[in-house]
Formats: C-alpha cells, sequence, structure tokens
C-alpha cells in the first residue's frame, strides 16, 4: 500500500509538473485528493490493514496528502503569475501613440450671426425674448395696425393655419406680446424663425429669420432709435460704416425708415456686393404707432417707443458674402466649415 501511494505521489507530481493551465491543474487535484480521487480511494482502503500497518500507512498517506497539495497551490500560484504578467502586457499603453482625430463640428453660420447682433444688443442693456413661430392673426396683423386690405395678409403671402392662426411673417407679433405683459421701461430684442409663401431663389426662403428690437419707456425719440442702430452697425461691420435713414412705410410704426449703411467692402464708392450703389439695406425700424401702444395698454401720453426688425439671412449674407440664401440650409458640410 505504500508503495502504492508513492506511485500515486509521483504521477500526481509528474502530470503538476506538466499541466499548462488553471483548468488542468484543477483536473489534476480532483482525480488525486478529490472525494473520488486515487489518494482518497486508497485511504478509504486502510480499514483492511493491521493496527501495526495503519499508523504508517496512515503517516504516508498524509505526507503523500501534504506534498500534492503543497505542489498543486505552488503551480496555481505559477500560472496566476504568468497569467498576470501577460494581462499586464496587453494592457500596456503606449502613451506616445498619436491619437485619432474625431471631427469637429462648428456653429451654423447664422447661428454665428445671431449670436453676434445679441451680443451688441445684451451690450447696450437689452433682454433677449422670444415669441412662438405659430400665432394669432391678431399678433401678426391686427394689433400691429395692420390695414384689414394689407396685401401682406393675402393667402399667397401668408401660411394659414386656420382663419385666425397662421405661422408668423414676421417677428414683430413678440411687440404685441412684450407690450401686453411687460411694464415700460421695456428693452429687448426677439430673434426666430418667420414664415412667408415665398418660391425659394438665390435670395428668398419660404423659412428666414429675423431679430426684432422695441424699446418703450419716457421721451424716447427719433434720435434715441437712430444712436442706438448706428452703433449697432458700427460694431456689426466696422467702426468706419455710416448710416443713412430712409423714409419708408410700415403700419406699425410712425415715422418709419430704412436703414442703410455704407458698404463695408468698397467703403461707398460702389462694388459687387452694394451693387454699385456704395449703400447696404440693413433692417427696418420705427417710432413705435400709438395704435399699437394703445393696443399694447401703454400710456401714450406718457410713453413713447422704437422698434426695429432685421433679417438675418439677410445679414449674414452681406456679412460673409454668400450669393444664394439656400446654401444656409442645405448644411453641406463643405459651407458650414467655412464659419468657424
Ligand atoms: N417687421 C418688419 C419686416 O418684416 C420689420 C420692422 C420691424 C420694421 C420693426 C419696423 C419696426 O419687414
Amino acid at each position: 500500500m505504500e508503495k502504492e501511494l508513492y506511485e500515486i505521489k509521483d504521477n500526481a507530481m509528474k502530470l503538476i509538473e506538466e499541466s499548462e493551465n488553471k483548468e488542468a491543474l484543477e483536473q489534476i487535484r480532483v482525480e488525486f485528493l478529490g472525494k473520488k480521487g486515487h489518494l482518497t480511494s486508497v485511504l478509504r482502503g486502510m480499514g483492511s490493514l493491521s493496527a501495526e500497518e495503519r499508523p504508517v500507512v496512515g503517516k504516508v498517506a498524509n505526507e503523500v496528502r501534504g506534498v500534492l497539495e503543497e505542489a498543486i497551490r505552488k503551480a496555481f500560484d505559477e500560472l496566476n503569475e504568468v497569467e498576470k504578467q501577460e494581462n499586464l502586457k496587453n494592457e500596456t499603453l503606449d502613451v506616445t501613440i498619436s491619437g485619432t482625430k474625431m471631427p469637429l463640428g462648428s456653429k451654423h453660420p447664422l447661428t454665428v450671426t445671431l449670436d453676434e447682433i445679441s451680443k451688441i444688443f445684451i451690450s447696450m442693456g437689452f433682454q433677449v425674448t422670444e415669441g412662438p413661430e405659430v400665432e394669432t392673426v391678431y399678433n401678426n396683423f391686427d394689433a400691429l395696425n395692420a390695414p384689414k386690405n394689407h396685401p401682406s395678409r393675402d393667402m399667397t403671402d401668408t401660411f394659414y393655419i386656420s382663419e385666425n392662426i397662421l405661422l408668423r411673417t414676421q417677428t414683430s407679433p413678440v411687440q404685441v406680446r412684450t407690450l401686453k405683459s411687460q411694464a415700460p421701461p421695456i428693452k429687448v430684442i426677439a430673434p426666430g424663425r418667420c414664415f412667408r409663401c415665398d418660391s425659394p431663389d438665390a435670395t428668398h426662403s419660404p423659412m428666414f429669420h429675423q431679430v426684432e428690437g422695441l424699446l418703450v419707456d419716457k421721451g424716447i425719440t427719433m434720435a434715441d432709435l437712430k444712436g442706438t442702430l448706428d452703433i449697432f452697425a458700427k460694431q456689426l461691420f466696422g467702426s468706419q460704416v455710416k448710416t443713412k435713414f430712409r423714409p419708408h412705410y410700415f403700419p406699425f410704426t410712425e415715422p418709419s425708415a430704412e436703414v442703410d449703411v455704407t458698404c463695408f467692402k468698397c467703403g461707398g464708392s460702389g462694388c459687387r456686393v452694394c451693387k454699385g450703389s456704395g449703400w447696404i439695406e440693413i433692417l427696418g425700424a420705427g417710432m413705435v404707432h400709438p395704435n399699437v401702444l394703445k393696443e399694447g395698454g401703454i400710456d401714450t401720453e406718457v410713453y413713447s417707443g422704437f422698434a426695429f426688425g432685421m433679417g438675418v439671412e439677410r445679414i449674414a449674407m452681406l456679412k460673409y458674402e454668400v450669393d444664394d440664401i439656400r446654401l444656409f440650409y442645405e448644411n453641406d458640410m463643405r459651407f458650414i466649415e467655412q464659419f468657424r
């Protein structure tokens, strides 16, 4: 029996030495030391031994078990160490390797332009407000003093949703909303989308953006309007530009004007950008019509105000010399990337 035990030991030791992975090692452990293993079954047979033999064989058996357990433990440790080294090797990181660049997005040119316009007015103390794109006919036309037969009310110019609801054709209805919801002093700009039934071409789009401005306080005059817009034009196009107010008509302002700047490209001598005239129209403006103030609940004996409205696309096209408005909506990366 002793001999058998030593044979088992030698066999096991050989297998342990040869084992190359933890699974094989575990299998050896079960095969020799497990409940149904070789060593265990030998020990089970000890019952048939004599009283003198038993302690001797028992000692050898324990010794063999001890040796095998220790050998297996060691082999496991070695395999674990090898595994660890391998993992470390696989996880090494070459921090000197150059990375893969992710493509970087850029702001849309209309956003860039709108941000620039907003920044100038915010620096003059204007607050930014907004109104809905789906508006009432009342806010878009009636409360803005538009005559019942005004051509812009026509179905061919305006997207009607129902008899009383439309897609706003201008940001001016935000004037009405602001007058009704705020008490003077009022000093706001309102950027947003507008819609008109236009067939798309190089200068027309059924959807476009405007920035509205409204200021109402005591003692506001045309001089305040001129000063504000002159500063705005100089900040946007450069301190060398001059502004010119040309008489115009809007139902909601009186007097009304269109504002031109001297061409920032040629300085006024005439070029492609200003179509030879030396001047570029940039916005519409005027003193808020008393009817509009009254409709907004403002006491016209105490307060007066001015308003202006400009097309964001138009200003972006002028500033960046874009010759087709449709480029803004196609989202061709080759176009958009140029405004980083
Ligand atoms: N709403 C006018 C337009 O769309 C612009 C404007 C706004 C003019 C405010 C005067 C005052 O043309």
